[in-house]
């Protein structure tokens, strides 16, 4: 099986770790460049949700592989809000590029802006249903029940988030280059990687969790101001929905 993940800060692919279990899986990590190609095996993609959407540069990487009829599962991993069109937006994807989705599923992992909402999620518990969900899955493969599942949301889909900001560079800044080479978008210079191109950036925040000086962040005004619109959905639970 192949497991094809946009994971900048981790949440997702902890997710897709899970749901994977011992079941060997051949990496395509859509953080990079992938080639176009034509898919002999299912496929496990686990997407993270923005603004109710995928990120738009993870579904453009996705579409270089061709399904062929080969089976798929959709997963969608989301900050404990809302996964809104996403699922929908990515069963549509990879039924686009010939895949048939058999089974899918959203899931909850911590909050890569907001930290405090779903702190140390995906748990002990998601992890469960997790691998739950994949044995389930692995049965269907084994069967060759190859009947697809319905999923929430759908087109008209709504747009695509505009990112407000970008990080914002501390004067500690060692200029490693660390944040340059990692980030999904090429959105920092090698050679400058105290800016960072507003066009590119979609405020992923890869580059605030791997720096290793803490240099990168958010300015507090804007974190300030998404913590307290995320307060009320930081303290309700959302538990994972399974489609098999
Ligand atoms: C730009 C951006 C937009 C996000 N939008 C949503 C959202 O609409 N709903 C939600 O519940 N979580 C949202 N999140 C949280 C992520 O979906 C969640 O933290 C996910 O696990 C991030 O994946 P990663 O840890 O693999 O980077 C957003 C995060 C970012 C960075």
């Amino acid at each position: 099986m192949i497991q094809a993940v946009f994971s900048p800060t981790g949440g997702t692919q902890a997710v897709a770790d899970a749901i994977a279990g011992s079941m060997p899986m051949q990496k395509v990590d859509l953080c990079g460049e992938v080639e176009a190609q034509a898919v002999g095996v299912p496929v496990l993609a686990v997407l993270p949700v923005y603004g109710g959407r995928l990120p738009e540069i993870a579904v453009e990487r996705l579409r270089h592989l061709k399904g062929q009829g080969q089976a798929a599962v959709a997963v969608v991993v989301y900050g404990n809000r809302a996964y809104e069109d996403a699922l929908a937006e990515l069963k549509n994807e990879l039924t686009g590029c010939g895949f048939r989705v058999i089974a899918a599923a959203a899931f909850i992992a911590e909050h890569s802006i907001v930290r405090s909402v779903a702190t140390g999620r995906p748990d002990t518990e998601d992890k469960l249903l997790a691998a739950e969900f994949g044995r389930a899955v692995a049965a269907k493969l084994v069967a060759q029940d190859m009947s697809e599942v319905t999923v929430p949301g759908g087109e008209p889909y709504r747009d695509r988030p505009v990112m407000p900001v970008v990080p914002l560079v501390l004067e500690n800044c060692g200029a490693c280059g660390k944040c340059a080479r990692l980030c999904p978008v090429g959105a920092i210079p090698l050679n400058a990687p105290n800016t960072t191109d507003a066009e590119k950036c979609i405020l992923c925040m890869r580059c605030v969790s791997v720096c290793p000086r803490r240099s990168r962040l958010l300015p507090t005004p804007v974190l300030s101001g998404l913590t307290q619109r995320l307060q009320a959905v930081a303290a309700e639970r959302k538990l994972p929905q399974l489609f098999v």
